[in-house]
């Protein structure tokens, strides 16, 4: 499984880029104007940072003006992919471009309709917000359920971004779905990292080392 930052703010990409672990960046239009940067200053420091695909969003509600955004987007570097809402001006816009060849990450999928259709027009990445399903009492990993068995039913190779997710669990869970991808916020990947037990652990490691050197007058 891959690990994305879901994240725009490049200190905190730097930062966790140096676990090793990062396969690639997500963002959204609301991480970016967290940031108070301008889109492109943004976008090309962070596509110079990362090796990997790095999820850029258009703002666009209509098909022709997405298309044009896209087209756009993908100047600013070779690994750039371009995010579209999965609305019937995305999926219009999702298919003119998978056919020009551009990599495509469908975003703001809740149902696995959605995913099915997404895959069929050529989508590179189908983004299904977890997270936000649970907040309204629904269940998010069901519906990454669903779309790995369907996926894996007619052989689509377009990839499951498991997005908005909040806890460890929702990783834990994705990863024994078998989804191809999680995208975390950088406080969701340090948790993965912690156990009490460990620091517990490390910290009497190191006092018996300690009492050891005293007693041998080190
Ligand atoms: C994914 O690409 C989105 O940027 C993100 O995961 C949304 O998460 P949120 O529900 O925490 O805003």
């Amino acid at each position: 499984m891959k690990f994305f930052l879901d994240t725009a703010n490049v200190d905190e990409i730097r930062e966790c880029l140096s676990l090793g672990v990062v396969d690639g960046i997500t963002t959204n239009p609301s991480l970016i104007s967290k940031t108070g940067r301008s889109f492109d200053e943004v976008a090309k420091e962070i596509c110079e940072l990362v090796d990997g695909p790095v999820s850029l969003e258009v703002v666009s509600t209509e098909s022709i003006g997405m298309i044009k955004e896209a087209r756009k987007l993908v100047t600013i570097a070779p690994n750039v992919v371009v995010k579209l809402p999965t609305t019937k001006e995305g999926l219009k816009a999702l298919k003119v471009l998978s056919n020009e060849g551009i990599h495509v990450n469908m975003t703001l999928i809740f149902q696995v309709l959605q995913a099915l259709l997404a895959a069929r027009n050529g989508a590179s990445y189908v983004s299904p917000f977890v997270g936000r399903i649970d907040d309204i009492g629904g269940d998010g990993m069901g519906l990454i359920s669903d779309i790995t068995a369907i996926y894996e039913q007619y052989g689509f190779q377009t990839e499951i971004l498991v997005a908005s997710v909040r806890s460890p669990k929702h990783v834990v869970e994705a990863a024994l779905l078998g989804a191809d991808v999680v995208t975390l916020p950088p406080s969701v990947l340090d948790k993965l990292i912690q156990h009490p037990l460990t620091d517990s652990g490390l910290e009497k490691f190191l006092a018996d080392w300690h009492k050891r050197k005293e007693r041998m007058g080190m």
